[in-house]
């Protein structure tokens, strides 16, 4: 199988430590190709919409962004890690998604993003994890992914993996070596109800707009190109 990660942080603390225990369960027989932010998506989306009027390969952080959306595509198993910062996901993870907006099912969505399988790890000192891992998991529902699934940590004692306690860490590799056992093998994903749903509304959209448009746009274009509207 091919695994992306994504990592949130370049710090080697406790995300690091917990994706890597994740990841040593996966490493054999595998392909895994981690991407550190911000240092491998360091621009802020700067809003100029080329990606959703033109192309996205022309988008000004193209030469980041490209790469990891191309891992992205090429994995079975797309993996986010990332501490919670002020009760979200870091500013660095959303300024890489807001990317890769224009692979929204309302705009250019990728057929292959319904075949993958999606892991949330995150951790925090203490505050619940769920609100951090809204932010990714609406994101990659959107892309097309039906199948995602989260792990969330509280550090309780401290933010420095050294100093946690042992049977801290303990507790938190053993949970995490267990869930990362459940994707030891390729499975057959399909497409939700959830997304069949959306993808008809979107192609409904797509359709109707269309109808009213003189210059086809670029999302449209991608649209009748892969015959999934057709020209009246
Ligand atoms: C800027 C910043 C904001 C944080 N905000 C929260 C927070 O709101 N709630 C919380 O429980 N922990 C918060 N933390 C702690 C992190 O979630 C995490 O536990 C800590 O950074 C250790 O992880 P790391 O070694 O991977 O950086 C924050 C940490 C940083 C650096």
């Amino acid at each position: 199988m091919n695994i992306v990660l994504i990592n949130g942080t370049e710090v080697k603390g406790c995300t690091y430590h917990i994706k890597n225990t994740f990841l040593d369960e996966l490493r054999e027989g595998n392909k895994i190709i981690e991407f550190y932010l911000p240092k491998d998506c360091p621009h802020f989306c700067c809003g100029c919409k080329t990606c959703f009027f033109i192309d996205e390969n022309k988008c000004p952080h193209a030469e980041f962004t490209i790469p990891i959306w191309k891992a992205i595509i090429d994995a079975d198993i797309i993996v986010f890690a990332y501490p919670v910062y002020v009760l979200r996901a870091p500013g660095q993870i959303k300024s890489l998604l807001d990317h890769f907006g224009v692979h929204w099912l309302v705009h250019r969505p990728k057929e292959e993003m319904f075949s993958k399988r999606a892991i949330i790890l995150t951790q925090s000192i203490g505050a619940p994890n769920g609100p951090a891992q809204n932010d990714v998991a609406t994101s990659l529902s959107w892309l097309g992914v039906s199948d995602i699934k989260r792990l969330g940590f509280g550090l309780m004692e401290d933010v420095i993996w050294e100093k946690l306690s042992e049977k801290r860490k303990k507790m938190i590799k053993m949970k995490t070596i267990k869930f990362a056992k459940k994707y030891g093998n390729k499975l057959n994903v399909h497409k939700s109800i959830k997304h069949y749903i959306l993808f008809a509304i979107c192609k409904m959209l797509h359709q109707k707009t269309l109808k009213n448009e003189n210059n086809v746009s670029a999302d449209n274009k991608y649209w009748l190109k892969k015959q999934w509207i057709k020209k009246n």
